[in-house]
């Protein structure tokens, strides 16, 4: 028998673990036979904060048209994900003090202290250093026969391009990606306010050290900047960096795993790109985002009674936005199961959101995606999986947690041998 709506739990953990990476499969049934789905809170709660009930929003339209109605469907109300923290006068307190957790016309504000360092000009002129970390990363990547992908390589651009952006001296970089990573595990950390705690107090302790010195980075912009005349909060300015310590660098390890496991995957669609590296590296990044989304959903709270596709959606429930499943959606895509990347439409996916929201760092996150590729695939064309993968089980993120693969399997291959 095939699934039918209500066989997966979208907020259990263990759903997720069974499934072990998105949950295509199910969220395609949504959009075939209840696009609009109330999804009850687990039975299992294994967050620190109540899980609650939530509406699948599965096509793309509906996905679209929610992240560009902030009046109706606030970021501010209630926590993005799918927890209730309305009660909670500390988690919501910092919720709102975050870029994430605001709503336009106080979201607008935030957003422009920030937008400047970010624009593809400004990243543009940032590239001779991400193509010259880049070809760091892959030299040390050659030097081995094989090696952890995920942490030992794709983690590691995007890390020392988050320190250079936000101020973060490289000394500190390791320490502060151990603790990242513990916070972006929110879902399975042993002892979470620890870990958060952790967090403020490295942050806290940065915005002290180096939120003073004049310069272009994001904690010189957060702290010397002003918002409505009146400079910000430490709350605000930690909030802000909690939120980037999660986004900046998680998502766009990711999708470098992703890419390197799709072409894995689809030998026809690696010769295609290695017929025209540079010309087709591009199109295929987007493909892989369109194909494995890093971050699967975020959620938004309703502000009143609101009608979608026949359903009314009663003013304070949330609605869950499905990037996966509106990148997977026939109306917009092709025969959308296939990983195409001369798909001419891949750019149009969701996987960066839409909206006031927009991801702040997509370009950042392209670029150094194409640096890195580019250079991986120039230097090491025959890189495979060594064994298969370990998908993280996250109701949030799509993610690996471990890829080992083999940089030269010819090489290897001998080695073992003799
Ligand atoms: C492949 C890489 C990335 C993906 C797929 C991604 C995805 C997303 C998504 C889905 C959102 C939420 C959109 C919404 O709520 O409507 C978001 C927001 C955000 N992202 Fe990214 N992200 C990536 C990389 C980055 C990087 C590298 C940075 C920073 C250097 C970054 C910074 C942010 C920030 C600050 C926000 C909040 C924007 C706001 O609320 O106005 N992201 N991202």
């Amino acid at each position: 028998m095939g699934l039918r709506p209500g066989d997966v739990n979208l907020a259990s953990q263990a759903d997720m673990a069974r499934i072990g990476g998105a949950p295509v499969e199910y969220l395609e049934v949504l959009r075939r036979e209840a696009p609009v789905w109330w999804n009850p809170p687990p039975a299992v709660d294994h967050m620190h904060i109540p899980c609650v009930g939530f509406w699948v929003l599965s096509r793309y339209a509906d996905v679209d048209a929610v992240s560009k109605d902030p009046g109706r469907f606030s970021a501010w109300e209630n926590s993005v994900l799918w927890v209730d923290v309305k009660e909670n006068p500390i988690a919501i307190g910092a919720q709102r003090s975050g870029l994430m957790g605001m709503d336009p016309p106080q979201h607008t504000g935030y957003r422009r202290l920030l937008q400047p360092g970010l624009t593809p000009r400004r990243i543009a002129a940032l590239e001779p250093f991400i193509e010259a970390e880049a070809a760091k990363v892959i030299d040390e990547l050659a030097a081995r026969d094989r090696a952890e992908f995920v942490f030992e390589v794709a983690a590691e651009l995007p890390m020392i391009l988050l320190c250079q952006m936000m101020g973060v001296p490289q000394e500190l970089r390791r320490e502060y990606l151990r603790i990242a990573n513990n916070v972006a595990n929110v879902e399975f950390a042993e002892n979470f306010e620890h870990t958060m705690f952790e967090l403020y107090l490295f942050l806290d302790d940065l915005v002290k050290n180096q939120g003073d010195l004049d310069d272009d980075t994001m904690l010189s912009r957060y702290t010397r900047g002003e918002v409505d005349g009146r400079s910000l909060t430490a709350d605000e300015i930690t909030q802000f960096f909690v939120t980037l310590s999660i986004a900046g660098h998680e998502t766009t390890r990711n999708t470098t795993a992703h890419f390197v496991r799709l072409m894995d995957e689809h030998p026809d669609q690696k010769a295609l790109l290695l017929e025209d590296l540079d010309g087709r590296l591009p199109n295929a990044i987007e493909e892989v985002l369109r194909f494995s989304p890093p971050v699967m959903q975020f959620c938004r709270t309703a502000t009143e009674d609101v009608d979608i596709g026949g359903v009314t959606i009663p003013k304070g429930d949330k609605v869950y936005l499905s990037y996966v499943s509106a990148n997977r959606d026939e109306e917009v895509f092709d025969d959308p199961n296939r990983f195409d990347i001369l798909r001419p439409n891949a750019s149009a996916h969701l996987a960066f959101g839409t909206g006031p929201h927009f991801c702040l760092g997509a370009s950042v996150a392209r670029t150094q995606l194409r640096c890195v590729l580019a250079e991986l695939y120039r230097r090491l064309p025959d890189i495979t999986l060594a064994e298969p993968y370990t998908p993280m089980g996250s109701v949030w993120f799509n993610a690996i947690t471990e890829m080992p693969v083999l940089t030269c399997p010819h090489a290897a291959a001998v080695g073992t041998a003799q």
